[in-house]
């Protein structure tokens, strides 16, 4: 693999295989010290929906980041993240985000796992959040990385912080990904851990 230095074109356009804006801002944050002009697909004129059909978080990472590759040949980052529960052999996994229809609220889709975890046992509840990166630099480099972190699912929703299934995904006693804040859940999370997996890359290759 070559060892690309991104030195002689320090405003390369690096393209982020997603329009939502939070991710943006983070993949953005990361990407900061690397030179890289980061754009939403959106904004790179590319407004396809892509058919997220993929058997596991790098699938689908690598199905997005692949088909606006493809459209725009640029440099392209693509992430794909949710909750696995032993208990319910790794659902919500791929589906976390349309667990409970479409249309459903955060609370309606922890209401849904709470429900179906129902008078399982402590030992039975462990459970991990996943985020999966992919990122297409060029025909010949492409690389793939993860993060996890471990917990276990909750009796009862609690905090407040965060999003989706944090408040029913517990660290500890009394102690969920929603109660936490922001800041901690940034040193902490799957996306923190690949994102750190995606710096050691580009620090290696393109600084
Ligand atoms: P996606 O990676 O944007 O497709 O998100 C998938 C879904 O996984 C989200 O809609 C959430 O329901 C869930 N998810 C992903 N990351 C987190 C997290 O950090 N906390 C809580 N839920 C998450």
């Amino acid at each position: 693999m070559s060892n690309n230095n991104n030195a002689d074109n320090p405003r390369s356009k690096l393209i982020i295989a997603s329009n939502n804006a939070g991710k943006i801002r983070e993949f953005r944050e990361l990407l900061s010290p690397f030179g890289f002009e980061v754009m939403s697909m959106r904004d790179a004129g590319y407004n396809e929906e892509i058919a997220e059909d993929g058997e596991t978080f790098e699938e689908n990472a690598h199905i997005k980041a692949r088909a606006v590759y493809e459209a725009l040949k640029l440099p392209t980052i693509a992430d794909d993240s949710g909750l696995e529960i032993d208990f319910l052999n790794g659902a919500p996994g791929v589906y976390s985000a349309r667990y409970a229809g479409e249309n459903a609220t955060d609370e309606e889709r922890c209401a849904k796992v709470l429900e179906e975890m129902h008078g399982a046992a402590k030992a039975l509840r462990d459970a991990r959040f996943v985020c999966a990166i992919y990122f297409i630099f060029d025909e010949e480099n492409e690389y793939s990385v993860s993060g996890e972190v471990r917990g276990y699912i909750g009796d009862e929703p609690i905090g407040k912080n965060g999003f989706g299934y944090d408040p029913i995904f517990m660290l500890g006693e009394n102690e969920s990904m929603a109660t936490i804040d922001e800041a901690e859940k940034n040193k902490i999370s799957h996306r923190a851990k690949a994102f750190e997996q995606l710096s050691l890359i580009l620090k290696e290759k393109f600084s």
